[in-house]
């Protein structure tokens, strides 16, 4: 491993010295010692004028033959790839070729050729081409590849077209020029799940999904959620599929969600298979949104790609505003909403808010897997939402159309995304920018002034200091608002308010009495409103609003001050907050996923962000014992009505997927959960003995353990599902999850002794630290026991896998936050990590940054 990390910046860029024109693969595999023959078709690149050496990235590899032109040659080699010299060069069009050898069967980090469970399988975004072969492993480097696969395996995939196969070999064609990181190879014994699709202009392609032998049924699902995919990205923003087959391949072994290679993307199982007795709900959710995710990056991320790595939100934001725009499309929208907001406050106002927090295009990396992150993501999809409020639908449509129309085959920038925006709506972006640019979450202030019949808002913006970035210059920020009468009537209908400067009024006149306004409708921009309203008119809006986001967000609001007053001042639970979340709950006018939503009770995390936020410290246990007592004072509030609830909803109806199913089933267990607070479990020991699917399963445990019950379920659940390993994930997060604060650390550690705990794979790994990270009352806790068991297990895994042991490590993002005594706790894990030796950089990176925060500016 390197030790002097190279920070890489967005202002050097420069083209690559050469075009690759076409490439030639050869696999012959074999698990101890791959061959990989790559013939280059280089030549100079005229962007780039002059001689100059050329310099392929390479790591892990062991050159066997290198010639130019047919000629040996010996290059210069490094731990980051081989170079030869200009002169050795011709100064025209020239073939490279290099054999190499490499060992998919020893790669535990999951980046390159890599085994699981017998198969092989690629992962190349970002940097990983270069751990399969010599290349310059650089999104704006695109060529067209052609892959020959040599296996006796029975399954062997590449990218594109198939283009011919024979016993122990396949050849695959990809017609459309790619970046490397969207190539992908697979060779196992796998069974497909087929179906057809035709294109809107009649193109017929065949669709695939490919799993382990027995894994066949469990796959309709992600097959009916990629035709819906296909389909609505034709009918939406007009784009076609452009190959003959489409091809998905699930692998247990996997750092991430999924990959968009060209033609062939490869999921991580769990967001593959489904069944109505091994997945939730929200699995079925998740699947349909990470299948459209990864089918939109056809045309947002492959046919247009990024010109480097800093341009990441161009293909991760859009293809997220894309999915989410498809879920609520397929769903309930407002139901869909509210879930992305609390998504987004839990992990990007969480990053934006630390020391990790950077831009939705950060200027400047060191480990660029370290930037997949929840800015680039979500945040980097708020700013096409708010672009898209800003200039309106057809605004919208017209920029996307031209965007396509622009720069298909190009590998782009945001630059270029703003000024389609600019070219087709006449409107200077340059001041929007700032949102790629700037990090940190905005805070908006709200005064309201009535006066002689006019009413007047007045915000205020200001966005705290973040690493590196101390001043912030004022953004632009569209906010929905629309007023209320106090007899709960809507008089102004929703209108964007586009605030542009750091303190600015808007007027209303007309109206016949002083209005409740409902601000920031939809949640149009991602911003913190700071408006201390009071209680009764938070229950006004829960009550009245016709926006759904607000009317869920004025409750939510009302809980957090409720629990907030817990916390700081030992105030007792409202009875208005209780009489308010009553009338929801038993309203049936209202969806019952809305009425769920409005049952669940912020995050511990999330109330300790608030807390900070209001300039205190949190205290993770008293944050933890105050959201027991009001889940507890709301299960006597609700009362009888819980059971009756419980009751209409439990159908008898055939098990849909459907959102509205999942909607009434995530009510009923809602109700089950607060009920176990009373009847000691009762009701959902008899919902888990007769549960019909996986929800109700998991959820009726989740209700029992949570009331201190369940452990003879635990063990029937581990008897049923021992050999399923995407459902005995669910059982160890679970119980981590679940646990008391005292308690989490010792039983991770048990659940880390038993011979299930396959640690290498990440998907286990998350489920047993992941999850111990996640019970915040349980990581925080005093003993400093939690902190160092994280820390001891990402040690663990860094030499195998730096990747996911980064990804955990932002467990750690938020010590500043906490006490003196935390804070001492906290840091010494960090430093222990910094010290250990053969660190990786991945891990490196995080751990700098992360202690940087502790640092006196
Ligand atoms: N590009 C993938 C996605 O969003 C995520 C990913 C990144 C997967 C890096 C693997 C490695 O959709
Ligand atoms: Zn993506």
């Amino acid at each position: 491993m390197l030790d002097a990390q190279k920070t890489i910046h967005l202002a050097d860029y420069q083209p690559f010295t050469h075009l690759v024109e076409r490439v030639d693969l050869t696999f012959r595999l074999a698990p101890g010692a791959t061959r990989v023959l790559a013939r280059l078709h280089l030549a100079p690149n005229p962007a780039r004028p002059g001689r100059h050496p050329l310099r392929l990235d390479g790591e892990g590899l062991r050159l066997v033959a290198c010639a130019v032109d047919g000629q040996a040659v010996a290059p210069a080699l490094d731990d980051g790839g081989l170079a030869i010299a200009a002169e050795d060069l011709p100064e025209a069009p020239f073939l490279l070729e290099t054999e190499v050898e490499i060992a998919p069967e020893a790669n535990t980090a999951l980046e390159g050729l890599y085994m699981s469970k017998g198969m092989y399988c690629t992962q190349c975004e970002a940097e990983g081409f270069r751990k399969i072969t010599y290349y310059p492993d650089r999104p704006d480097v695109m060529s067209r590849f052609k892959v020959r696969i040599e296996s006796d395996l029975p399954v062997l995939l590449s990218n594109g077209n198939p283009v011919g196969s024979g016993p122990g070999w396949a050849e695959w064609d990809d017609p459309w020029p790619k970046p490397a990181y969207l190539f992908a190879l697979v060779a196992g014994d796998l069974r497909a799940h087929s179906a057809k699709f035709a294109t809107a202009s009649g193109r017929p392609v065949d669709l695939h999904i490919w799993v382990r032998p027995g894994d066949e049924d469990r796959c309709a699902y992600a097959m009916d959620s990629l035709i819906r995919s296909m389909r609505w990205d034709e009918e939406v923003y007009g784009r076609e599929y452009d190959l003959d087959v489409f091809n998905i391949v699930a692998v247990d072994d996997f750092n991430m969600g999924a990959m968009e290679n060209k033609g062939l993307n490869i999921f991580n199982s769990r967001y593959v298979l489904a069944s109505p007795e091994t997945a939730t709900d929200d699995d079925y959710a998740r699947i349909e949104a990470i299948i459209a995710h990864e089918y939109f990056h056809n045309w947002t991320g492959n046919r247009i790609t990024c010109r480097d790595w800093f341009q990441l939100c161009l293909k991760e934001g859009l293809t997220v505003f894309r999915d989410h725009q498809f879920s609520g499309d397929m769903r309930s929208a407002a139901v869909r909403r509210i879930e992305e907001v609390v998504a987004l406050r839990a992990r990007q106002f969480r990053e934006d808010a630390g020391p990790l927090a950077h831009p939705v295009r950060p200027e400047s990396f060191v480990e660029i897997n370290n930037f997949y992150t929840a800015t680039v993501y979500e945040k980097g999809s708020e700013v096409i939402a708010m672009l898209k409020t800003l200039v309106g639908d057809q605004g919208y449509k017209r920029a996307l159309d031209l965007y396509f129309d622009r720069h298909d085959g190009d590998a782009a920038t945001i630059e270029d995304w703003l000024k389609v925006f600019e070219d087709a709506t006449g409107r200077d972006l340059s001041q929007f920018k700032l949102w790629y640019s700037q990090a940190g979450t905005p805070r908006l202030q709200v005064a309201e002034d009535w006066q002689d019949g006019v009413y007047t808002l007045t915000f205020t913006q200001a966005t705290p200091p973040t690493p590196g970035q101390p001043e912030k210059a004022p953004r632009v920020i569209p906010i929905n608002v629309g007023l209320l009468n106090p007899n709960g009537d809507e008089v102004v209908p929703t209108i964007m308010l586009e605030m542009t400067q750091e303190r600015q009024s808007f007027r209303f006149e007309g109206l016949a009495a002083r209005p409740v306004p409902s601000i920031l409708r939809g949640f149009s921009a991602p911003v913190v409103l700071e408006r201390d309203a009071p209680p009764e008119e938070r229950a006004f809006l829960l009550a009245h609003d016709t926006d759904p986001f607000n009317k869920w967000e004025a409750g939510r609001a009302l809980a957090k001050d409720v629990m907030a007053a817990m916390v700081l001042q030992d105030a007792p639970p409202s009875p208005a907050w209780l009489d308010a979340v009553a009338a929801v709950a038993f309203d049936e006018g209202l969806d019952p996923a809305f009425r769920a939503l409005c049952l669940r009770l912020p995050a511990e995390d999330d109330m300790a962000q608030t807390i900070h936020a209001m300039g205190r410290i949190p205290d993770p246990a008293r944050i933890h014992a105050a959201r027991r007592a009001l889940a507890g004072a709301l299960a006597i509030r609700l009362g009888e009505g819980l059971v009756q609830l419980c009751r209409d909803l439990d159908e008898g109806a055939e098990f849909s997927p459907s959102a509205e199913q999942a909607g009434r089933r995530a009510l009923r267990l809602a109700a089950l959960a607060l009920l176990a607070r009373r009847d000691g479990g009762k009701l959902a020991a008899e919902a888990f003995a007769g549960a019909r699917s996986m929800t109700e399963e998991i959820g009726a445990l989740a209700a029992l353990l949570d009331a201190g019950q369940g452990a003879a379920e635990l063990q029937a659940f581990a008897d049923r599902w021992g050999g399923d390993a995407n459902v005995m994930d669910k059982w160890f997060a679970l119980q981590v999850g679940l646990a008391a604060p005292g308690e989490a650390a010792d039983l991770t550690e048990r659940l880390a002794a038993r011979a299930d705990f396959d640690w290498k794979n990440p998907n286990r790994f998350r489920s047993v630290v992941g999850a111990l990270a996640a019970n915040h009352a349980g990581f925080h806790h005093l003993s400093g026991r939690g902190y160092r068991v994280v820390a001891d297990w990402l040690l663990r895994l860094d030499p195998l896998n730096p990747q996911t042991a980064a990804r955990v490590s932002t467990a750690f993002e938020t010590w500043p936050r906490y006490d003196a005594a935390r804070r001492r706790l906290a840091q010494a894990e960090l430093e222990r990590i910094l010290a250990a030796p053969g660190l990786s950089g991945d891990l490196r990176e995080m751990a700098e940054r992360m202690l940087a925060a502790g640092q006196p500016a």
